[in-house]
């Protein structure tokens, strides 16, 4: 039987973390569908037409190396804003989300537009200050250099621009449970997402 359960947030909220604990806990699968926009925007650096790479996205294009560095965030960020992009990783996406067994998928538009029917919805946020200290140290324990001030105004323009396009913009679902981790640690807020989501299985 499938069970989906619906992850979206911004940057470095921890949804990430949250989710692949979450998908533990309860043996679903897990897709973190941020590395979709990442692979597509890791193609338009390399030159490739964003639409057509998305077209003809691989999933060993998941596996890339430098998926997780600040300016394939970006590129991945401004692929995104374009409808063609999203209409293409649509039923890869609804396919991995209706597998037997369960399955948690994070992002942006999880919950709204790729899975409205989820039985299970949480939108994890903190704030910016917050998930820009966290990104940063991530960042500087990969030995990548930069700054906390770059950090957070690479956050802020990749929020404002995620959360203002007109194609699936991030927002919670109206029936998403919001999970504010500003001030919990990693346990309390996977405690407090496992309890949210026994709660719409029974
Ligand atoms: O979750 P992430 O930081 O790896 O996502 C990178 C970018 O991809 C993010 O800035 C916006 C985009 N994205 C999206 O538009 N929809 C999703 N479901 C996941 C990511």
């Amino acid at each position: 039987m499938s069970f989906t359960v619906a992850i979206d947030g911004p940057a470095a909220s921890g949804k990430g973390t949250i989710s692949r604990a979450v998908a533990a806990h309860f043996g679903f699968a897990h897709l973190d569908t941020g590395l979709l926009y990442r692979a597509v925007g890791g193609r338009m650096l390399d030159g490739l037409d964003p639409v057509e790479a998305a077209e003809r996205l691989d999933p060993a294009d998941l596996e890339r190396g430098d998926l997780r560095r600040p300016e394939v965030a970006q590129a991945a960020s401004r692929v995104a804003a374009i409808p063609e992009v999203r209409a293409a990783l649509v039923d890869f996406q609804r396919a991995f989300a209706a597998r037997a067994g369960g399955a948690v998928l994070d992002g942006r538009d999880i919950g709204t537009v790729i899975c409205p029917e989820a039985p299970a919805k949480l939108f994890v946020t903190a704030s910016d200050t917050i998930r820009a200290e966290r990104r940063y140290r991530e960042l500087a324990a990969k030995g990548v250099e930069t700054t906390f001030d770059a950090v957070l105004a690479e956050m802020r323009e990749r929020d404002a621009r995620d959360s203002d396009r007109a194609a699936a913009p991030l927002k919670p679902a109206e029936d998403a449970v919001i999970l504010d981790t500003s001030q919990m640690s990693i346990d309390e807020a996977v405690a407090e997402a496992v309890a949210a989501i026994e709660a719409r299985r029974s």
